[in-house]
């Protein structure tokens, strides 16, 4: 998909998002507790950048857990972003909070973060050019050995074990709720609009971005996720 679409996508699912995926709690909590033991040695004070923000669900869960953090959560959907923003109100976090409703390329220069967020969000982009200059856009905003945690849908698609899996997870997903037109959508989706590679692939694709050695950390279902650190300048 191109940006726009991938926008106008997200701007008319943003009022319903977090009430869609609801039942998928298990999958994000268990995803999210894994988090705070990956960033667990950030500094008291840690600047966080979370790159497709979306309802704001891994910003909200670290602003809980370290009341000194701030964030700055970035998203092309300005409806995504304003429940983020609702949220961060509601939750009374917001003053620790910097909304830029846009891509990583239009936020302003300043000090680096510590750490960047990324769940669910590089398998959007088709071109793996593209997705490895998106990763090293992450790795410039980072202070050096700064940490990222991003996680993206994979699997090695045509392999038996990718249509078992897939099949598991649209009957996960049937058993969250998710009616079967929305099921027949999201099976066309993952064919044409969603880079599903094997996760040695993404984790060769972060690494070609600027960061080391990604560890894969979680894994349910279709969802992976790694952690990595930005990679000195000259690679070492
Ligand atoms: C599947 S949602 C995930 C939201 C959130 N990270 C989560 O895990 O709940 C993907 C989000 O990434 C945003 N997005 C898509 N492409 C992006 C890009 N190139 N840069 C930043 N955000 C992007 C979308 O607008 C959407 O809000």
């Amino acid at each position: 998909m191109r940006r726009e679409e991938i926008k106008a996508v997200f701007d008319q699912q943003a009022q319903g998002y977090d009430r869609q995926w609801a039942r998928m709690a298990p999958i994000r909590e268990g995803l999210h507790f894994l988090l705070e033991s990956v960033f667990a040695g950030l500094p008291a004070d840690a600047r966080i950048l979370c790159v497709g923000a979306g309802t704001g669900a891994e910003l909200a869960h670290l602003a809980r857990e370290f009341p000194l953090w701030t964030f700055t959560a970035v998203d092309p959907s300005g409806a995504m972003l304003e429940v983020c923003r609702r949220r961060a109100e509601e939750e009374g976090f917001a003053s620790r909070c910097r909304f830029h409703e846009g891509y990583l390329d239009s936020l302003s220069i300043e000090g680096p973060y510590d750490a960047a967020t990324c769940f669910l969000v590089s398998q959007f982009i088709l071109e793996r050019d593209a997705r490895s200059a998106f990763f090293r856009g992450i790795a410039g905003r980072l202070r050096p050995g700064g940490m990222l945690a991003s996680s993206d849908l994979a699997g090695e698609v045509g392999s038996s074990e990718y249509e078992a899996l897939l099949d598991a997870w649209l009957a996960m997903m049937a058993a969250a709720g998710i009616p079967p037109e929305g099921l027949e959508r999201m099976r066309a989706a993952y064919a044409s609009d969603v880079a599903i590679l094997p996760a040695a692939t993404v984790a060769s694709i972060i690494e070609s971005g600027g960061f080391q050695a990604p560890a894969r950390f979680f894994q349910a279902g279709l969802i992976h996720a790694w952690f990595s650190r930005r990679a000195a300048e000259d690679g070492a």
